[in-house]
This record gives C-alpha cells, sequence and structure tokens, in this order.
C-alpha cells in the first residue's frame, strides 16, 4: 500500500496565496507514482475556535465538524503543511485545526512549504515546535518561496524552476517516513 499523503491548504483568508501555492505542490506531487496525493483545505471543515470541551487527546469528540476533520486526517500517513507566514509564525486557521486534533496525527510524518518575506522560514519553525508535541516526525528538506521573487505583486504565485526540485526532494523525504512510520503504527 502505497503512503497517503495530504496537502494541506493552511490559509483561510478571502485571497490567499496558499490555494495556488497548494495547488502547484499537488501538480507536481500528481506526477510521481510512489505514494497518493490529496489536497486538503481547512477551509471546507469550517472549523470554529476550538470549542470541544474535552481534550483532544482523550478523543472524545461532540461536534460534527471535528469528527469529520478527525476522519480526513486520520486517514493519511503524512502531511504537507502549506503554511503562510504571520508574524512570525503560521496561519491562526492552521494552528487551531491542527490543535482540534491529536491521535490522528500521532506517529506520522510531515514536509513544509511555506512563503513570506523571508520564505515563511519562522513559520515553519515554530511548526516543526508543534509537531514535535504531536508526535510528528518533520523532514528537514523544505520549500521556501519568497513573496518578492516568487509572487507578482504579492499576490500573483510564479514560481522559480527550482523549487520543482526542491518540492521532490521535500517529497522523497516524507513518503519515506510516512512509509516507514506505517509499521510502528500498526504495531501499536
Ligand atoms: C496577519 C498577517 C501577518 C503577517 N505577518 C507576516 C510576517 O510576520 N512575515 C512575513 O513574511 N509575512 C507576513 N505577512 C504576509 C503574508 O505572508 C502574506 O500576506 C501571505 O500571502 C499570506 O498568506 P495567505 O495569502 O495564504 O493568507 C502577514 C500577513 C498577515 C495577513
Amino acid at each position: 500500500m502505497k503512503p497517503k499523503v495530504a496537502i494541506i491548504i493552511g490559509s483561510t483568508r478571502p485571497g490567499r496565496n496558499s490555494e495556488a501555492v497548494a495547488k502547484w505542490v499537488y501538480g507536481i506531487a500528481s506526477r510521481r507514482s510512489d505514494a497518493e496525493f490529496e489536497l486538503v483545505d481547512i477551509k471546507d471543515f469550517n472549523l470554529p475556535h476550538l470549542d470541544e470541551p474535552v481534550p483532544p487527546s482523550l478523543r472524545q469528540y461532540s461536534q460534527a465538524h471535528t469528527q469529520a476533520w478527525s476522519q480526513k486526517i486520520n486517514s493519511f500517513d503524512a502531511y504537507v503543511f502549506v503554511t503562510p507566514e504571520y508574524n512570525h509564525s503560521t496561519s491562526g486557521a492552521l494552528k487551531n485545526a491542527i490543535d482540534f486534533l491529536y491521535h490522528e496525527w500521532n506517529n506520522k510524518a510531515a514536509g513544509f512549504v511555506s512563503y513570506g518575506s523571508a520564505g515563511g522560514a519562522r513559520a515553519v519553525e515554530h511548526l516543526r515546535l508543534v509537531m514535535a508535541e504531536l508526535q510528528v516526525a518533520t523532514v528537514r528538506a523544505q520549500v521556501l518561496l519568497s513573496l518578492f521573487t516568487d509572487f507578482e505583486d504579492f499576490s500573483r504565485f510564479k514560481p522559480a524552476a527550482q523549487h520543482e526540485v526542491e518540492v521532490n526532494t521535500m517529497l522523497d523525504q516524507l513518503v519515506a517516513w510516512g512509509g516507514a512510520l506505517k509499521s510502528l503504527r500498526a504495531a501499536a
């Protein structure tokens, strides 16, 4: 069974850049045959600010939106987070969506595609700490896109050619770890 990889659109902002970036990642990923890839848009799940009375580590979900989000995230072996940088971190919407769940993320792998004035590097550094708490293994290779050189007018996505190679390097590591961690989850 090939690993299943979610490409998560990390912004819900009207006019967001994340959708174009995530679709570009998906286009590159779709040409690979070593995993199955799916675009996942957190916007589709209409998650409010966390509204579950019980912490997610106890997995007692009371809301239909939490159950739908849980089912979707649980179905993957690995994740690509496509994240903007907001105030030197990821978006509140993505952090909130991550916080809704716990076990669904455990013992899986994640890679990052980020964008911002400094390539979104600071957002990814924050996300790596969050992932550590969720027992997610984050791969080293990442894709840093510049708002100045990979976008026109900060809004039309025109990635430099070398980034395609970087996406594939990140996916090489992600697919390998996503596949390897399956056996750990099966043993548990
Ligand atoms: C609330 C907010 C905070 C931001 N803070 C940063 C920042 O700290 N560093 C940065 O490089 N860009 C920052 N930006 C610019 C965003 O990276 C840029 O607008 C990007 O397109 C946002 O992603 P999105 O269009 O997918 O929502 C910020 C934008 C917003 C809306």
